[in-house]
C-alpha cells in the first residue's frame, strides 16, 4: 500500500512536471494565430469580415454585424504579442474597414465593435492614438444616446416583442463608456451595471439573459432567455458576459476613482465567480447552457471569455480566492489549447478555435468556430502571460 502511494505521488509529480507552462502555451498559440489570421485574410474579399463556418464554407459578414471588431482585434493582439509586421499591416487594414462605424451605426454592440478593434489598434500604433480615440469617443456618444434615466440602462435590441430589452451581454459594451466616455457617460455605465445587479441576477448569482423594462416607469416587465435553453436556465455565454462585465467594471471604476462602485462590482464578480467555480466541469469549458439536457455541446467561446475574466479577477483579489480563479483560467486555457479545441495549422479557413455555439435555439452557428472565441482566447493568453 505504502509503495503504491509513493508510486502514485511520483507519477503525479511527473505528470505535473510534463505540463506545458502558460508562456509555452501562449507562444505556441500565437505562432498558430499568426499563420491562421493571415490565412483568413487570403479567404476574404475587401470589406468582408469572417463570421463562422457554415456547411463547410467560410461565412462572412459586413461591418455592421456585432462581431465585426473581433477579427481586427485578434490581429492587433497577435501583432502586439509576436511583433509580426505582416499581421500588424493586416490589423491596420481591417481596423480601418470599421472607420465609418462610429458615425453610421447606432447599436448597443458598438462597444464590442470599436473597443476590440480600435481599442487595441491604438496600443499597436501609438502614433494613431489621437485619431483612434476620436473614433472611440464618437462610439461612446452613440452608445450613451441609448441610455434612459428612467430605466437607468442602455437599451439593447431595437427588434422584437420587448419595450426596453436589456441583455446581460450589454455589460461588455460599458467598457467603451468607461474608457472613452465623459464623466456623465461613465455614470451611465455605472447606473446600467447597478440596475443589472438589481434585476438580472437570481439568488444563486446565475443570470437571466433578457430583462425587459417599461420605458415609461422603469418597472421590470419580464425576464427571459433568447439564446439559452429556457427562460430560467443559465445560458453559458451569458454567465461568461456577467463574470467579464463585472470584473471589467470593477477595474474601470477603480481606475477612474469611483471607489464605491468599484467595490460593489468587484463583490458581484466574486459572487458570479464562486457560482461558476462550483458549476464548471472538469476541463473548465461550459456547456452552451448549464441546464441544457445532457449530452450538451460545449461552448468554447464561453470558456475563452471566462478564462480572460478569471485572469483579470485573480489580479484584483487576493489569497486563496485569487489562486482558485487563476487555476480555473489555466485549466480553461489548457483545454482550449489542446487538440480537442485548437484548429490545426492551415485548417478551418484560419479560425483558431473550434466548437463554439452562437445561437442554439435558432439552430444557428452550432458547434463551429466563432471570431469572439478566438479574440477572448488570445486576450486570456496575453493577460495570463502579462503581455
Ligand atoms: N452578444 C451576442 C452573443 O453573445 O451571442
Amino acid at each position: 500500500m505504502k509503495r503504491l502511494t509513493i508510486f502514485l505521488i511520483f507519477a503525479s509529480m511527473l505528470t505535473s512536471c510534463a505540463l506545458e507552462n502558460m508562456d509555452a502555451i501562449a507562444d505556441r498559440v500565437f505562432d498558430l494565430a499568426r499563420y491562421q489570421l493571415v490565412l483568413m485574410d487570403s479567404n476574404l474579399k475587401d470589406g468582408e469580415m469572417p463570421r463562422t463556418i457554415e456547411d463547410g464554407r467560410l461565412a462572412v459578414s459586413d461591418i455592421k454585424w456585432w462581431c465585426s471588431g473581433f477579427y481586427p482585434g485578434s490581429l492587433c493582439l497577435t501583432a502586439l504579442y509576436t511583433g509580426d509586421p505582416l499581421v500588424a499591416t493586416l490589423a491596420d487594414k481591417y481596423t480601418h474597414f470599421l472607420d465609418t462605424l462610429s458615425r453610421a451605426k447606432n447599436s448597443h454592440d458598438i462597444g464590442f465593435m470599436l473597443n476590440c478593434s480600435f481599442g487595441n489598434h491604438l496600443l499597436l500604433f501609438p502614433a494613431a492614438a489621437e485619431a483612434d480615440s476620436a473614433v472611440l469617443r464618437e462610439g461612446a456618444d452613440k452608445l450613451a444616446a441609448r441610455f434612459s434615466p428612467i430605466t437607468g440602462t442602455t437599451r439593447s435590441w431595437d427588434f422584437g416583442k420587448w419595450k426596453w430589452p436589456v441583455i446581460i451581454d450589454n455589460m461588455m459594451n460599458l467598457e467603451l463608456l468607461m474608457k472613452f466616455g465623459t464623466p456623465a457617460q461613465q455614470e451611465m455605465a455605472i447606473s446600467h451595471a447597478e440596475k443589472t445587479i438589481e434585476n438580472h441576477f437570481r439568488d444563486n448569482y446565475t443570470t437571466w439573459h433578457v430583462v425587459d423594462y417599461d420605458p415609461e416607469t422603469g418597472a421590470v416587465r419580464s425576464k427571459q432567455t433568447h439564446q439559452g435553453h429556457a427562460d430560467d436556465s443559465s445560458w453559458g455565454r451569458g454567465q461568461a458576459w456577467a463574470l467579464y462585465g463585472y470584473t471589467m467594471m470593477a477595474v474601470q471604476c477603480a481606475e477612474k476613482g469611483y471607489s464605491e462602485a468599484a467595490a460593489k462590482f468587484k463583490m458581484q464578480s466574486e459572487r458570479v465567480a464562486e457560482m461558476l467555480l462550483a458549476k464548471l466541469p472538469d476541463d473548465g469549458i461550459p456547456a452552451w447552457d448549464f441546464d441544457a439536457p445532457e449530452p450538451a455541446l460545449k461552448d468554447a467561446s464561453a470558456g475563452a471569455i471566462m478564462a480572460s475574466a478569471f485572469v483579470q479577477l485573480s489580479g484584483i483579489t487576493g489569497g486563496k480566492f485569487s489562486r482558485r480563479c487563476l487555476a480555473m483560467a489555466e485549466k480553461q486555457i489548457r483545454a482550449l489549447a489542446s487538440p480537442e479545441y485548437l484548429s490545426k495549422k492551415g485548417e478551418d479557413f484560419g479560425f483558431i478555435l473550434k466548437h463554439s455555439v452562437g445561437n442554439m435555439p435558432r439552430n444557428s452557428e452550432v458547434d463551429v468556430p466563432l471570431t469572439y472565441a478566438d479574440y477572448y482566447f488570445l486576450e486570456a493568453l496575453m493577460r495570463i502571460t502579462d503581455k
